[in-house]
């Protein structure tokens, strides 16, 4: 077996000589140990070392020297066997029938090249194709018998795998029973694919991520991650789902023929959703030439982004079972199926640089700047790699290789980086002791892996702040945008929030774009934005941890921004959705002088820090009043109206019940205002009985 830098270099000097088009036979030993070692780095290892597009093109080659050279295919050459390995925590399975792998191919020659072989192999001119997604997830294989799910195993090694019945059983996609005796059948081993929804998986890298933590590298290693688990009821919490795209094995009732509900692939994958399995029937389509196929493929790369779970490529397979049987199938991949792949979105690269960055909060960091690489349709040069323990975990070193991926709306990352593969000139990476920016001594508490500059003044955080500041969300002020903002800074005219209520109108209007008009747009939004209620001007404070509906739950707690300066711990702990994070942020926020230092200008701005919302309500007349509002308003939105209710005082109710107090009535209203009608109780009102009464 090469040793991994006997293998790096292998790879190297082959996928060269595959791009120059200079494969020789004396590529033939090379290639063979080549592929073997990448195959034990994949299966065994779990430590692939180069992307699966450069793999592919290794084993293509030696396919073509092989084909070119039939007397020269040995036994042990890679193309005459599926690769080993095990994971070994699972009791071990036979598969009733191999589990194979598929043949890729990566454009329309390629489909064309397949389509001519399996007409060959066939012997017919008038082939019907179903073409399917390709998930990308975890293959597994189930066992259904006498209408029960009998037992669940992942892949393995395509001849035995893992025992995963219990956790297959938490996938609520995958029924416990389906009745196949209708249809004359004992046992019936069906294989799928499990995945993991984009949606999910976003939504737990999003946390990941806003705490400057790698995410979980990509859907397929976290659903296959997840089904290896040891706890079944933690795989309940994953959302996983499955697609069920192939039956591999029918054992029919005394040894009566297969019906025709599964004489087709088509026909299969409808029976089985029929039968209650999620089959990848719905995105299936038949076509009777191998254009057709082309179309449907590229028609379907486009879409690919907008389906809610990850494919990377689509699967054709030939439609006719019996068709299927004559073609055939080697001991790696059936003859009759070829899986289309899709433009790669991994990719190798070099770590060249490390540079690091300021966030808003002060947060460090590092991006790697890598060589430039065309992956998932865009040139990457510069990733975030998170904080520091991320470059500890991957043991990155400036030189190192690293493998990049780009996934969907995945924000793009280092899979891993092959320490295996250094000759000795890489660096060590020091992460930085002082803020690249102000110079000023970072800090990190022991529970975080984030650094941070803690210096409220640090130029990098100043812009950044300003800019959240003035924000749609936040303080809401209209023509002090990012560029604007970063324009301004570098002038000198904002240097911190409070600068945004001094700004130099008069040089502002010897700027090319500021207009009379336009200064006087800006003049009057600054002018508003002392008005926002309190719960924007804490959101917009950029206190870490304080989202929106923070600063909503934290105004309405309080009657003065500075009654937050005064809580403990302790006491902000007692406010709805307030955890340990968020408090002892709030606190060290205005533990800091220059934070309080800041409040009190802006107030002498006129800004506005007090709960008036809250004070109001409490002397407003709609108070303990409750309201719903129904039908089509014309006169304001209905967002509005509620607003209008809660600054008085009042509450909004979610449906009509004895509750209910107010109902505001807008057009072509409906069973809300019947059912109001028959409680008695309620007093319904017209919009303008409404806007009289807030009056
Ligand atoms: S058919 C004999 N259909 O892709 C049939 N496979 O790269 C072989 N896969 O191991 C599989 N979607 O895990 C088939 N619609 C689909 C698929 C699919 C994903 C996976 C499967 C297979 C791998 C091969």
């Amino acid at each position: 077996m090469l040793s991994i830098q006997e293998l790096s270099t292998a790879n190297q000097n082959l996928l060269q000589a595959i791009a120059h088009n200079n494969i020789t036979i004396s590529h033939l030993p090379l290639l063979k140990d080549a592929i073997h070692a990448n195959d034990a780095q994949y299966y065994v290892q779990d430590n692939p070392i180069i992307a699966d597009v450069e793999y592919d093109a290794l084993f293509k080659a030696l396919k073509n020297l092989e084909a070119e050279n039939p007397d020269l295919i040995t036994a042990e050459s890679p193309t005459q066997r599926v690769a080993k390995g095990l994971n070994n925590s699972f009791a071990t399975v036979a598969h009733l029938v191999p589990m194979l792998s598929l043949e890729n191919s990566y454009n329309a020659d390629d489909l064309i090249d397949w389509d001519r072989k399996c007409k060959e192999l066939g012997e017919t001119e008038l082939i019907e194709y179903c073409i399917e997604p390709k998930f990308d997830g975890a293959s597994i294989s189930l066992v259904i018998e006498n209408n029960m799910l009998l037992r669940a195993a992942t892949r393995g090694d395509g001849v035995q795998g893992d025992d995963i019945t219990n956790n297959a059983k938490q996938i609520r996609s995958i029924p416990l029973s389906a009745n196949i005796q209708q249809f004359g059948i004992q046992t019936l081993e069906i294989r799928g694919e499990v995945v993991i929804h984009k949606a999910i998986f976003a939504k737990a890298n999003e946390a990941l991520i806003a705490e400057n933590q790698q995410p979980l590298a990509n859907p397929r290693n976290a659903a296959s991650g997840a089904l290896r688990m040891k706890d079944p009821a933690e795989v309940a919490k994953r959302g996983l789902d499955v697609f069920l795209y192939n039956a591999s094995t029918i054992v029919m009732h005394n040894n009566q023929k297969i019906p025709s509900e599964f004489s087709t692939h088509y026909q299969t994958l409808k029976t089985l959703a029929d039968i209650g399995f999620k089959s990848s029937y719905a995105n299936a389509k038949v076509v009777n030439s191998i254009a057709g196929v082309i179309e449907y493929v590229q028609e379907f790369e486009a879409k690919r982004d907008e389906l809610p779970y990850e494919i990377d490529g689509m699967v054709i397979k030939v439609n006719r079972l019996d068709l299927q049987e004559k073609i055939g199938q080697t001991n790696h991949h059936p003859r009759w199926a070829i899986a289309f792949k899709f433009k790669a979105r991994q990719a190798t690269s070099k770590l060249l640089n490390i540079e690091y960055q300021v966030g808003r909060t002060g947060s460090i960091t590092p991006v790697a700047k890598i060589e430039p690489v065309f992956v998932g349709g865009v040139t990457i040069q510069s990733l975030s790699l998170f904080n520091e323990e991320v470059i500890r975990e991957k043991q990155l070193m400036i030189g190192d290789t690293v493998l990049i991926e780009r996934a969907g709306d995945v924000i793009p990352y280092v899979v891993k980086s092959f320490p295996e593969l250094r000759n000795g000139s890489e660096t060590e990476i020091i992460f930085p002791k002082q803020c690249p920016v102000c110079n000023e001594a970072i800090e990190k508490p022991e529970e975080e892996a984030v650094w941070r500059c803690v210096n409220i003044n640090c130029a990098a955080q100043v812009a950044e702040k300003i800019i959240h500041f003035a924000s749609k969300d936040a303080m809401d002020i209209r023509g002090l945008g990012d560029a604007n903002i970063r324009k301004f800074f570098e002038l000198g005219w904002l240097k911190n929030i409070v600068s945004i209520y001094e700004l130099p109108y008069e040089q502002i209007s010897t700027m090319e774009g500021f207009g009379e008009k336009s200064i006087e747009k800006l003049k009057q939004a600054i002018a508003a934005s002392k008005a926002q209620p309190l719960n924007r001007l804490i959101f917009a404070l950029g206190i870490r941890y304080v989202g929106e509906t923070t600063a909503k739950t934290l105004s309405r707690s309080i009657t003065h921004i500075r009654d937050l300066a005064t809580k403990s711990v302790e006491d902000l702990l007692i406010v709805e959705d307030v955890g340990k994070k968020v408090a002892a942020s709030i606190v060290a926020f205005f533990a800091h002088h220059d934070n309080l230092d800041i409040l009190t200008q802006l107030e002498n701005h006129g800004i506005n820090l007090a709960n008036t919302q809250k004070q109001d309500a409490m002397e407003g007349g709609l108070s303990g009043k409750t309201f719903l509002f129904t039908g089509t308003l014309t006169q304001f939105k209905r967002a509005e109206a509620e607003a209008m209710v809660e600054a008085n005082g009042g509450s909004i109710l979610g449906g009509v019940s004895a509750k209910l107090n107010y109902l505001v009535v807008g057009e072509d209203a409906g069973s809300k205002l019947e059912k109001a009608k028959k409680l008695g109780t309620i007093n319904i009102l017209t919009e303008d009985e409404f806007l009289s009464l807030i009056k």
